[in-house]
């Protein structure tokens, strides 16, 4: 979704900013823009489309000499993506301009508001009334004007401003969006995301809702929404510039499906002490686990699907009924939440709008909440009771990856220390269960040392128009989660289905040359999920059957097969998953599609 950067320094601003751009390209947009204080007023440059048509403008930041700016990426809500809708906007008399993510609820009324006092809008943004407000309440006095527009908003912001009359100064302020501010030396920074900053400093304060900030070259200062100066600590960033650069491979998408070994051992090792799983930051007590009568789990898109294999896994290991529920519908639908629940939120980013809002209802309602999230510091992060980190690294491809894998990998470790907390399982079976869970690693690596023949597999069937996963159990939690990944970057149609559900509809679907994906990898049910493969070939689908390593009967079914290296079928997911991965970037690549930032998506979907 949309992206902010600003900076003040003693450097020319927009070469900085348009990098700094170009590093939030992944999270998705349609238009870009920036705008620098020089010579007494502002100097503006916009464009729809990518950073690339914004670079040639303006000779890559050459054309801009001020020294303090912003900039943005727009991923539209109000109006089309158009050079006119693109961020910044500037007031009416030319003094100010705003970045702004989220979307402001009560633009409509403050629009007219404006208009009868004469402002004209040149854009169809509701960004558009926080600049012109800016105008109408500056009395000489920056901050008191910033404190006085974001008091008559309503609905999310993280807001980027500057003023002509104080050509080195940047304002910022947050409510429900990411805002984050980077401190250096004699220069100062600000953005909505980590990765823009990590090349300058490694030094961020995360604004928090409600409050607003100052940026100067040498000084940062926070005010709450009175305006009262406020400490907050600064955090240090562990990410590297590195983590998060291509490093030699086609797509980030590539890279990071590659990287799973490492991403899984840094998220599993540090949590396994002599056979057993510590969670250090886990912080319910045994009297809390008595009461515990439901476990709920609740994300969005492929962070729900890892929640789906974690409610398996969950209920299998600790005997708790779980609840699994999108996080848009959560919150719409009066939960039966309490003081009994334990609420799992996960999220990837930590700033998915409909997840936050799930995780404030289920909080209001008074269950525990625990957060899965990989950004350290997003705003799930610290809302949620308690977080078990991913350390997956920065995750840049829009489609998650390691990002869903490493979100397994935490439910997998939690369901063996709760059951072992519980008294469902004993010292030894937490032994051998952990025993698996460390093995994970190097069994992801198998699953892609495996199957070299995946690019020939996909390049077989890139042209199918529609295509069929089927599974049972967790392989049906799979199936989820690699239809989602074909479609989002092939742009391929495609349906997961549970196996046994095939009959009662789905099947009216399939006809010569349909490809019908079948996960049969929970062996119990091998019999029961190869009746299924004869029922589609029996109307002529192609079939690739995906099943455990050494498992030669697959082939007596399917038309091709793909192998996954051997294991706990409790934890067969995290492995599985994997050539799906790869099998949907293989297509995608075949069908020529934009694979790290496919087309209408975002990697972090601020808004509702
Ligand atoms: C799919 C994908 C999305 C995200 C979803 C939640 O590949 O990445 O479906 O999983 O938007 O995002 P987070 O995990 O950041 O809350």
């Amino acid at each position: 979704m949309c992206g902010i950067v600003g900076y003040t320094g003693p450097h020319q601003a927009a070469p900085i900013l348009l990098e700094g751009l170009k590093k939030l390209e992944y999270r998705g947009y349609d238009s870009a823009g920036v705008a620098v204080n020089e010579s007494g007023g502002i100097h503006m440059e916009k464009s729809a489309g990518m950073i690339r048509n914004l670079c040639k403008k303006t000779a890559d930041g050459a054309v801009f000499h001020g020294c303090a700016g912003i900039g943005h990426t727009r991923w539209a809500t109000h109006g089309a993506p158009t050079d006119e809708n693109a961020h910044p906007h500037v007031s009416n008399d030319g003094r100010f301009a705003v970045i702004h993510n989220g979307i402001i609820e009560n633009y409509l009324p403050l629009r007219e508001e404006l208009q009868a006092r004469g402002f004209v809008f040149k854009s169809e943004t509701d960004t558009e009334v926080i600049v012109n407000l800016l105008e109408l309440y500056y009395d000489g006095d920056f901050k008191q004007a910033v404190l006085k527009t974001i008091s008559r908003l309503e609905g999310s912001y993280a807001i980027g401003a500057i003023c002509a009359d104080q050509p080195d100064r940047v304002f910022a302020a947050r409510q429900f969006s990411p805002l984050i501010l980077g401190l250096g030396i004699g220069e100062n920074f600000l953005a909505s995301d980590v990765t823009a900053l990590v090349a300058y400093t490694k030094n961020v304060i995360y604004l928090d809702d409600g409050e607003l900030a100052e940026l100067s070259p040498e000084h940062v200062t926070v005010y709450d929404c009175t305006g009262h100066p406020i400490q907050k600590k600064i955090s240090r960033v562990t990410w590297d510039v590195e983590a998060a650069a291509k490093g030699g491979f086609e797509h980030f998408m590539l890279k990071e499906i590659i990287e799973q070994p490492r991403a899984l051992k840094a998220t599993i090792d540090p949590r396994i002490k002599n056979g057993r799983v510590v969670l250090d930051d886990f912080h319910l007590t045994d009297e809390d686990l008595k009461g515990l009568q439901k476990i709920y789990i609740t994300a969005c898109g492929s962070a729900f699907y890892a929640g789906q294999v974690g409610k398996y896994v969950l209920e299998q290991l600790t005997r708790v009924p779980v609840e699994t529920d999108i996080a848009s519908e959560l919150r719409y639908r009066n939960p039966i939440i309490d003081e009994h629940t334990l609420m799992i939120v996960i999220s990837q980013s930590g700033e998915t709008a409909d997840t936050i809002a799930a995780l404030k209802e289920a909080k209001q309602r008074g269950a525990r909440t625990l957060a899965i999230c990989n950004v350290v510091g997003s705003t799930i992060a610290r809302l949620a009771d308690t977080v078990l980190y991913t350390w997956a690294g920065p995750e840049i491809a829009v489609a998650t990856t390691k990002g869903y894998t490493t979100q397994v990998a935490i439910l997998d470790l939690l369901a063996v220390y709760l059951a072992r907390r519980l008294g469902r399982i004993d010292e030894a079976e937490e032994a051998r269960l952990v025993g698996e869970i460390q093995k994970i690693p190097q069994q992801i690596q198998r699953a892609i040392d495996l199957n070299p023949g995946l690019e020939d597999i996909a390049r077989a069937y890139h042209d199918n128009s529609d295509m069929f996963f089927i599974g049972r159990n967790l392989d049906y939690a799979v199936c989820l989660e690699s239809s989602l990944k074909l479609k989002e970057i092939s742009y391929i149609h495609s349906e997961a289905c549970a196996a046994g559900e095939l009959k009662h509809g789905p099947i009216a679907l399939i006809e010569p040359g349909r490809l019908v994906i079948a996960i049969a990898c929970q062996e119990r049910l091998f019999e029961k999920t190869c009746s299924n493969i004869k029922e589609v070939k029996a109307r002529g689908a192609e079939v690739l059957g995906v099943a455990m390593e050494g498992n030669a009967a697959i082939l007596a079914e399917a038309d091709k097969a793909i192998y996954v290296p051997r294991c706990d079928p409790l934890f067969s997911p995290v492995s599985a998953i994997v050539p799906m991965q790869l099998f949907a970037y293989y297509v995608a690549k075949e069908n020529g599609c934009d694979i790290d930032k496919p087309k209408n998506l975002a990697k972090s979907v601020t808004v509702e």
